[in-house]
């Protein structure tokens, strides 16, 4: 200015940068959320329905008013769903704009509409809504996700395969018992989510500010008009916590962890040195330059959204600690968190299913390498028990040697000879022959929850009649 005084509404030569108008428009930047809390529109609209209706139903709000902004807000969620509704940065969020719009609309009434309420109790159940949603959607991905593994499960109860400890080969287990390990750990997956959904089922709605009011307002008629269980029964931890959000990317990420084991596994098996899978097309991609090349892509990318998934976790669990009750500006940064973690877990569980759906078991390869390795040694161990009466220490010590001497002779244990193997302990009978091969000792191994066929069906059965 030409009396040197600085003009805070124009750019700051040393700070103002690419904010062309000021302070305002920093302001305006940082503080906004409709970019991304417009998602959260028809729970605010529902919000806000309930509401109005609440308010004319205690004699707080005329009737006329009521119909009025409920016809308006109806109309406001036509214009926003076919994409007419213009969202301003000025009104900061998706409430605000909801609002002047509502104005708009319908002129006066519209400004008592936020009688009995504040944006703290607002935000909070629309963003309790949106979540209880959302959870309810990733239990049916789940569900899908579980039945795809049953199908596979049934279809491979006695595919033999070699289990792995230290990714080292172990001992033969079916394909359709490695099926179930998933099985149960989307199972629980699904437990947690239902549990987080019990948890956040309380209305928000009437905390107000942080105190409540003075209104006679009834918040178990909204509890009721919204679904939720009950009102919550402190204002002030109402529109302080975010646990309900936490809790959904606590549960997304275990979740998003297990679907990264089987993303690893995916990979591995689908290496050509394993060969125990062939991916679908349809799920993953060739190489530009190698030819012979099919890349696993999906199950790669669902392994790194694991990483984005548990990221969004930590990084509202860093916003919310140590942050003083009630509502502060910085829960503000709860929803893209959510959001984007979400948006990630939904992908992820569909691709799995639909990579766990389409792709073809090679169970020759399978067999193959479950017979190699000296898997069925402990085998061996226990029929020396069994059989020869060995404490099973010794039988493991003599086990040892005939791994050993066949390991010598490049062979596998069912190679060996009789006489080779009485040699290393006189009570060998050829009735041991019958335990050494891969379908015995699956077969074998019917103990509750093991890896025989018969115990892999009666547990589908069991996840059927579950579901
Ligand atoms: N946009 C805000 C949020 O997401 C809404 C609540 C604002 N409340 C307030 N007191 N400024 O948290």
């Amino acid at each position: 200015m030409a009396d040197g005084t600085q003009d805070t509404k124009s750019s700051n030569q040393m700070w103002g940068g690419r904010f062309a108008s000021g302070p305002d428009a920093i302001m305006e930047e940082i503080n906004a959320s409709i970019g991304f809390d417009k998602k959260l529109f028809a729970q605010d609209i529902r919000g806000s329905i309930a509401h109005a209706t609440m308010l004319a139903h205690q004699g707080i709000i005329a009737e006329e008013d009521k119909t009025k902004i409920v016809e308006g807000l109806e109309a406001i969620r036509t214009e926003i769903e076919s994409g007419n509704f213009e969202f301003s940065r000025r009104l900061e969020d998706i409430h605000m704009n909801v609002e002047a719009r509502l104005a708009t609309l319908i002129g006066t009434a519209a400004g008592r509409l936020h009688t009995a309420r504040s944006r703290n109790d607002q935000v909070a159940v629309d963003f309790r809504l949106w979540v209880k949603e959302e959870l309810q959607r990733t239990d049916r991905a789940l569900t899908g996700l579980i039945e795809a593994f049953l199908d596979r499960a049934e279809e491979h109860a006695e595919t033999v395969m070699p289990g792995f400890t230290h990714l080292q080969t172990a001992q033969p287990v079916t394909f359709g018992h490695h099926c179930m390990a998933y099985v149960e750990m989307f199972g629980r997956d699904r437990q947690r989510v239902r549990h987080a959904i019990e948890h956040l089922d309380q209305n928000p709605l009437g905390a107000a500010a942080l105190a409540g009011t003075g209104f006679p307002i009834d918040r178990h008629m909204t509890a009721r008009a919204l679904g939720f269980r009950e009102p919550t029964r402190n204002s002030i931890d109402t529109v302080s916590d975010r646990d309900f959000a936490l809790e959904f990317l606590a549960v997304a990420s275990i979740a998003a962890t297990h679907l990264s084991r089987l993303a690893e596994e995916i990979v591995i098996w689908s290496t050509p040195q394993f060969g125990f899978i062939r991916l679908s097309d349809a799920f993953s991609t060739g190489s530009s330059i190698m030819p012979q090349k099919k890349n696993p892509d999906a199950a790669e990318l669902v392994r790194a959204k694991t990483g984005r998934i548990n990221g969004s976790l930590i990084a509202l669990l860093t916003v919310m600690k140590g942050l003083p009750l009630a509502y502060s500006k910085d829960m503000q940064e709860d929803k893209e968190q959510v959001f984007d973690a979400a948006e990630s877990l939904e992908l992820a569980i569909a691709a799995m299913t639909g990579m766990m759906r389409d792709m073809t078991i090679r169970t020759d390869r399978m067999k193959a390498a479950a017979g190699s390795g000296y898997s069925t040694a402990t085998d061996l161990a226990d029929w020396l028990v069994r059989e020869a009466g060995l404490p099973f220490r010794d039988a493991h010590h003599v086990t040892g040697r005939a791994v050993a001497l066949a390991e010598s002779k490049g062979c596998e244990l069912a190679d060996l000879s009789l006489e080779e193997l009485q040699s290393i302990h006189p009570d060998v009978k050829a009735g041991i022959f019958d335990v050494l091969t891969v379908e015995a000792s699956v077969a074998s191994r019917k103990s509750f929850g093991g890896t025989a066929p018969s115990q892999v069906r009666e547990q589908i059965a069991w996840w059927r009649t579950a579901l």
